[in-house]
């Protein structure tokens, strides 16, 4: 049986459902691979295999699925420290590095899971990558919309010799600028070359006025779950 990518992503998030425990205050990730592991929480608690499970969630989105499925919600002012989070990926390299983000939640993501005692990712094999932005995909990188073309001309010249290239990401339909759960922009930075240094150009980026957050998750996963073809695989730092 050849399993699809969306089978793959169920099949990653129930063996990371399986690290979590009654009584602990959960991180809620976002995205299409995340969404499996919090309807299966709801699921072990409306079976009463679970108890007394708090989530905090990364996203507006996550918030109302994790409501519809029966979980208790709180946010990080009344729980400053998570036991456990599970989380998506966009990209996953070799040292458990993650680009995430490309749905536009990486700033209550990274602000949740950088809470936690434990962090568990989860993908299906094809988020594995040998270079953080080599993939020729987006890296996202949370703006303010005050003089957005400023910024993005910024981070392309601070990229140069990458050969970087910004774009405002905008919504399909309207070709409206997209806005995240935090009223900001999102601008995917694309490279045409390795970026080098991943701590350097996280420092670099975090440094410009105007840039809120980037999608760089730099050594917070602490257990990678990857689910392909042949099997799962659980990897621990
Ligand atoms: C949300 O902003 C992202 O960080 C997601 O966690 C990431 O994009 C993975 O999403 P999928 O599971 O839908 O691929």
């Amino acid at each position: 049986v050849i399993l699809t990518q969306d089978e793959l992503k169920k099949i990653a998030a129930y063996k990371a459902v399986e690290f979590v425990e009654s009584g602990m205050v959960l991180g809620l990730g976002t995205g299409s691979t995340a969404k499996h592991a919090v309807s299966r929480i709801g699921e072990l608690l409306q079976q009463g295999k679970l108890h007394n499970i708090v989530g905090i969630p990364t996203s507006k989105i996550t918030h109302e699925q994790a409501l519809s499925v029966g979980i208790p919600l709180s946010d990080l002012d009344a729980h400053p420290v998570l036991d456990l989070a599970i989380d998506g990926a966009d990209e996953v390299d070799p040292f458990m590095n993650l680009v995430k983000g490309r749905g536009g939640s990486l700033l209550r993501e990274k602000m949740v899971e950088g809470a936690c005692k434990k962090f568990v990712v989860i993908v299906d094999e094809s988020k594995l990558v040998k270079h953080l932005g080599g993939s020729g995909l987006a890296m996202p990188v949370e703006i303010v919309p005050f003089c957005w073309k400023f910024t993005a001309k910024r981070l392309e010249l601070m990229f140069e010799k990458a050969g970087c290239v910004g774009k405002l990401r905008r919504f399909v339909g309207n070709g409206e600028p997209f806005v995240t759960d935090n009223g900001n922009y999102i601008v995917d930075l694309y490279f045409k070359r390795d970026i080098g240094d991943l701590r350097a150009a996280s420092d670099a980026i975090l440094r410009l006025a105007g840039v809120v957050e980037h999608g760089m998750f730099l050594d917070m996963a602490t257990t990678l779950i990857v689910a392909g073809e042949l099997g799962v695989t659980v990897k621990k730092k």
